[in-house]
């Protein structure tokens, strides 16, 4: 097979660690999908930038269309960011012309992803977003594969590293959650705006994705009930704990009779719950299914080298000639489901 050449847009926390990967493990990469995986082009803001990974040997491009568009990329490699200018025109030219996508950009899916899917779709090409809910954790797989014969009941998590870090360093140490964004920060945790962290809309997004995997829906993120972690005060923290709960940022999808309810707000766990004994950036999901019942999968949320692990996962699928819908079924097929109140649940 000739190689898979990646366009990559986006040389930031994501982005390098995906360079990173391919530059350190092309021997295992080809092994493992029978054929060389290649970068030939980069695009960031910033050319002089030193990026701890060298570049030299791919092309470069100022405009992230441009590269979108280049006869020598077969995949789009979208770690921008933001859900409307670059990443999205540069996502759509990639469809426009005949590329696979493969993005960790959870904001553009959120909003625009039913779009995207039916556009790729038509053009007979796949965008994956593996790397855009959980990090690290093959969640996006474990419903699209893993759990395809089950009809799932709901789904539920902390899928934000930066909230959950905050909140456990919080109890840690005492200080507020403003004082601990520099920490998130060094952690590559952030978002570009970290209000979409702390504000619960991070979450959010990932939640409304992975209900319509879930459920089969289109994306609905307006349907999201979302409280942040702002008003979470340290007494709060402190009350809670002495009647044996934690405070998570915790997001549950299910169907009810009346619709789609998706909600990402500060709840009460048992400090003894997997949930509840969760640190740092760490996420975790809880899958329910009626034949499997409940998975739980556990991991790095955020970061460099977990978000770039997820990245490869979807390029490798690709490689292979894998080629499952995003959403685990044509997006065309994909239902708006009614929306239900989060309290008549
Ligand atoms: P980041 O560190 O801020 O990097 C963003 C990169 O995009 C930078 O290299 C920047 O260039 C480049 N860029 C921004 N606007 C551009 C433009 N108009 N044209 C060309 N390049 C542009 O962000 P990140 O943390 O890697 O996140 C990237 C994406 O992954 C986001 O969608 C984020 O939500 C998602 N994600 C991140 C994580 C994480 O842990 N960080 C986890 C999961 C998903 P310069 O470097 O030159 O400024
Ligand atoms: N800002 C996100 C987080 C990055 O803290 O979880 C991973 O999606």
């Amino acid at each position: 097979l000739p190689p898979l050449r990646l366009g990559i847009a986006g040389l930031g926390t994501v982005g390098i660690g995906v360079v990173k990967i391919v530059q350190q493990h092309a021997d295992l990469l080809a092994a493992r999908s029978g054929r060389a995986v290649q970068i030939t082009a980069v695009s960031a803001r910033s050319k002089g930038k030193d990026r701890g990974a060298p570049l030299d040997g791919y092309a470069w491009e100022d405009d992230p269309v441009a590269l979108a568009k280049r006869d020598d990329v077969d995949v789009f490699v979208e770690v921008m960011g933001g859900s409307e200018g670059p990443a999205k025109d540069a996502t759509e030219a990639a469809i426009a012309a005949g590329k696979d996508v493969v993005t960790a950009n959870k904001a553009l899916l959120a909003i625009h992803g039913h779009s995207l899917a039916l556009a790729a779709e038509t053009a007979g090409r796949v965008i994956r977003f593996e790397a855009a809910v959980a990090g690290g954790i093959p969640v996006v797989k474990s419903l699209t594969e893993g759990l395809a014969g089950n009809a799932m009941g709901r789904v539920m998590g902390v899928m934000n590293g930066t909230c959950n870090y905050i909140l456990t360093q919080m109890e840690a140490t005492g200080q507020g959650y403003e004082a601990l964004f520099a920490e998130a920060d060094k952690l590559g945790y952030l978002e570009a705006d970290p209000n979409l962290d702390v504000g619960g809309i991070d979450a959010g997004h990932k939640l409304a994705l992975l209900a319509s995997i879930a459920f089969g829906t289109q994306v609905d993120f307006d349907g999201v009930e979302l409280e942040g972690i702002q008003r979470v005060s340290l007494d709060d923290i402190t009350r809670a704990g002495e009647m044996g709960f934690k405070i998570k940022l915790l997001g549950v999808a299910q169907m009810s009779d009346r619709g789609l309810v998706q909600r990402m707000t500060p709840c009460l766990v048992p400090a003894t719950s997997p949930l509840g004994r969760l640190q740092g950036g760490t996420n975790m999901v809880v899958l329910e299914g009626d034949s499997v019942e409940q998975i739980v999968l556990r991991g790095p949320g955020a970061g460099e080298g977990p978000t770039a692990s997820a990245v490869m996962s979807d390029v490798m699928d690709i490689a292979r000639g894998i080629r499952i819908s995003t959403f685990g079924q044509p997006a065309k097929t994909l239902t708006s489901a009614p929306r239900a109140q989060a309290s008549t649940v």
